[in-house]
């Protein structure tokens, strides 16, 4: 992995491929004022990828040309521009998962915007008002098209932000492959009715436990993304001390130590970690939950120690989320279950053809060229609090578009009072999310477990 100079890295323009995707040294640029930006082209490709020692996997699909889509480098209040080629035999949309982007621009198909088929393009072009780690992906058919590849992180830089050593991204994910290194079926009804069907390969940046060199007693940015259809991680890292600085593109309001830290699909966490000053010295970022807990990645101490101290990493600046009014916010009271029916349902766009789970004992068709009425009609600029009940024994990434949300508090846990567009509601918990209705249109709410999303967990709200 190369170590990218201060002005090497000025002129990899918005986007950073796959080498960006390793160490890049971090400092305040200059230059942040562009005016009109030039589109980033992400074009949808079929292509293949060495997944397995077997050999390369076919039917793999990403944006550009080869390996996994892009690292996407956006600046905090600055416009961004982007391309969407389709080139796939399949229609597609892109999601900017957690940035708060006007409705036209989220990315999905019927509820704001057409389907982009084979062979057209759609321009996307917003401004990110928040600073963080992030991610994109389609929006359409997405447990095949996310399942084979299509998911990407995005940074959002912001000029504030604290000096680091060295910066990492890591994209996680799972492949269903079978033992020949191909795609098996991407899933089994009987796992969407619970958990969810899990991956068979286990990747960190499409590589098995890749390890990334960082400067000895320096201090690394490490910011990680689940992009996996299914899986809930519970992070740990040994070897260095660590600490996070943000979940979910929004500073913590107090900083804590990843002990077993769960987070579900579409949550992201950045880390600082202060490398060990001795040359060699090894730094592991596991997965601890389930029976086969894994080293995911490692960072390795290079050159002589920088004797850096982690509470010298300043605080991230805040992102400018409006502050929920408690005292006038009404209430949305959302319970998660299971559902008994289990007939085909004929959503399109993706949909399983099962129903297996409901919100307030609605089957949710999903994507749909026939909306149904919203879950609820908000109004622009008034606060809200969703009171949100799991009445399953299995626990749920959910994730709101277009509006970020402060958790206020929890039955079963003490919770910080966190911004966020995911929240992984445990079996039995209830749960209050409060925010305000400032970005009008038409929102999904749903899982980001894409089995539970597509047979039932999912709905949306209008702001009008
Ligand atoms: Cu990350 Cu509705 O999506
Ligand atoms: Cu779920």
């Amino acid at each position: 992995m190369t170590v990218l100079t201060r002005r090497r890295l000025l002129k990899t323009a918005a986007i950073a491929g796959a080498g960006g995707a390793g160490l890049s040294v971090m400092g305040r640029f200059g230059g942040w004022a562009a005016a009109r930006p030039e589109p980033v082209v992400l074009r949808t490709a079929k292509t293949q990828a060495k997944l397995m020692d077997v050999g390369q996997t076919r039917d793999v699909l990403s944006y550009g040309d080869a390996g996994m889509p892009p690292v996407l480098r956006m600046k905090k209040g600055e416009p961004f521009a982007a391309r969407l080629v389709n080139a796939i035999d399949d229609p597609t949309t892109i999601h900017w998962h957690g940035i708060r982007v006007p409705n036209k621009m989220d990315g999905v198909p019927f509820l704001v915007q057409p389907y982009v088929y084979t062979g057209d393009h759609f321009d996307y072009a917003f401004t990110p008002p928040d600073a963080g780690t992030f991610w994109y992906h389609p929006h359409c058919n997405t447990l095949t098209q996310m399942g084979h590849g299509l998911t990407g992180v995005i940074v959002v830089e912001n000029p504030g932000d604290p000096q680091f050593d060295a910066e990492m991204v890591i994209n996680l994910r799972d492949w269903r492959l079978g033992d020949d290194g191909q795609f098996i079926d991407q899933f089994r009804p009987r796992d969407a009715a619970r958990t969810g069907t899990y991956g068979t390969v286990r990747t960190a940046n499409w590589l098995d436990q890749p390890q990334y060199d960082a400067p000895a007693g320096g201090l690394v940015r490490l910011r990680v993304a689940i992009t996996d259809v299914t899986r809930i991680y519970a992070f740990l890292v040994d070897g260095a001390e660590a600490t996070v600085m943000a979940l979910d593109g929004n500073p913590v309001p107090q900083r804590f130590a990843p002990d077993a830290l769960l987070l579900g699909p579409g949550q992201r966490m950045e880390l600082a970690i202060r490398m060990p000053d001795d040359e060699g010295a090894i730094v592991g970022l596991r997965d601890v939950r389930g029976t086969k807990p894994k080293v995911l990645a490692t960072l390795r101490a290079v050159g002589s120690s920088l004797k850096r101290a982690i509470r010298d990493v300043a605080p991230l600046e805040v992102n400018p989320v409006a502050e929920v009014d408690l005292a006038s916010a009404q209430h949305i009271s959302l319970a998660l279950s299971a559902t008994a029916e289990n007939v085909p349902s004929d959503g399109i766009c993706g949909s399983l053809g099962y129903s297996f789970w409901a919100i307030n004992k609605v089957p949710w068709p999903g994507d749909t060229p026939d909306p149904t009425a919203p879950l609820a009609e908000l109004k622009l600029g008034r606060s809200y609090v969703i009171d949100m009940e799991n009445l399953t024994p299995q626990s749920h990434p959910m994730h709101l578009h277009g509006m970020s949300f402060k958790v206020l508090s929890s039955s079963t846990r003490q919770v910080q009072p966190l911004i966020s567009d995911t929240y992984l509601i445990q079996p039995n918990e209830k749960v209050s999310l409060g925010f305000v209705a400032d970005n009008p249109g038409d929102w999904l709410l749903h899982c980001h477990i894409i089995e539970h999303q597509k047979s039932g967990m999912t709905s949306y709200v209008r702001v009008v």
